[in-house]
């Protein structure tokens, strides 16, 4: 078989720096309304949803009409992969219609071995493992509102899921330093930890305090993910001492933005009066899940130059 003449983005690290840059130098030039192509014209992406989605379904169907394509919305009821057509063959017929594919599922190998057997760009839009495309617009409003990464802090405060793994992703490439506050047995992936520990200032601890403090972003996420339905109530009690309070944000530099990519649950990971606060940037940092995916969508599938 030829080699891939594509580009798939299934985690940060599948774009080199200057790419990943180049990606968010060309989001805020779509967001500044300063660029009119349509590098998507007579193109189709097709977004396989087995999750639910808000943001992610808005965002890349918005965004795919305003790059000049079209957006086909697959949930589980409307396609066989819901009745168990094995993935490669979805992935093998998809091809021959669509120039690219986003996909929301479970397992992070699932969407692995859809890039491998589609011909076209695939794109993560979530999986247990990772959500690549929600950290890179957290990283563009982390510029946006604190005019850089180079000596900034942040401070994760929860599970070690998939916003977790990416932030440790971003934190190896854009070389912030990352502090995670996750209790015991929830601790982020280990191998993305050991590599991120290889790259960048990143650490473990079981205090909320201690990662906080002196943070210059201070972001969480839910307790219990999409499939971890279950599982809240053992969640709810082990996470008792993670919420972001007032209280912690007080630990954190004067300046300090919170971020979560919501939806949020008030009262549990986030008090009310963080979130509805004055540092909160969480609508900028939903917005921005519109530019960056754009600009990845006009690189990956319409050919945009990012370096
Ligand atoms: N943040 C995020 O991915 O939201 P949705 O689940 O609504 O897409
Ligand atoms: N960790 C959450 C993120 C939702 C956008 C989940 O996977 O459900």
């Amino acid at each position: 078989m030829a080699e891939p003449t594509h580009r798939d983005f299934l985690a940060i690290p599948d774009l080199s720096r200057a790419e990943l840059d180049g990606a968010l130098a060309l989001a805020e030039r779509m967001k500044a309304g300063d660029y009119v192509a349509k590098p998507l014209k007579g193109k189709t992406v097709a977004m396989i949803f087995m999750k639910s989605s808000t943001r992610t379904r808005v965002s890349f169907e918005v965004g795919t009409y305003q790059l000049g394509g079209h957006a086909l919305f697959l949930s589980p009821r409307d396609v066989q992969l819901g009745r168990g057509e094995p993935i490669a063959d979805t992935a093998r017929v998809l091809a021959r219609y669509v120039d690219g594919i986003m996909i929301r599922t479970y397992g992070h190998r699932e969407v692995e071995e859809l890039a491998r057997h589609a011909d076209v760009p695939v794109i993560n839009g979530l999986t247990d493992l990772l959500h690549p495309c929600q950290v890179m617009a957290d990283v563009m409003t982390m510029r946006q509102h604190l005019g850089g990464y180079a000596g900034k802090r942040v401070a994760w405060i929860g599970d070690g899921n998939n916003m977790a793994n990416s932030w440790m992703n971003a934190a190896a490439t854009f070389g912030f330093s990352l502090a995670l506050a996750c209790p015991e047995g929830y601790d982020p992936d280990a191998a993305i930890l050991a590599r991120a520990r290889a790259a960048a200032d990143v650490t473990l601890v079981r205090d909320p305090a201690e990662a906080a403090e002196g943070a210059h972003v201070v972001t969480t996420d839910v307790w219990a993910s999409m499939g971890q339905e279950e599982e809240q109530a053992d969640r709810a009690r082990a996470f008792a001492r993670y919420t972001v309070s007032a209280d912690l944000m007080a630990r954190a530099s004067s300046d300090a933005i919170f971020l979560h990519c919501l939806p949020a649950h008030r009262g549990e990971e986030v008090d009310a009066a963080v979130i509805d606060g004055p540092r909160s940037v969480v609508w900028d940092e939903a917005e921005n899940r519109l530019h960056v995916q754009k600009a990845i969508m006009a690189a990956l599938i319409g050919g945009e130059p990012l370096a």
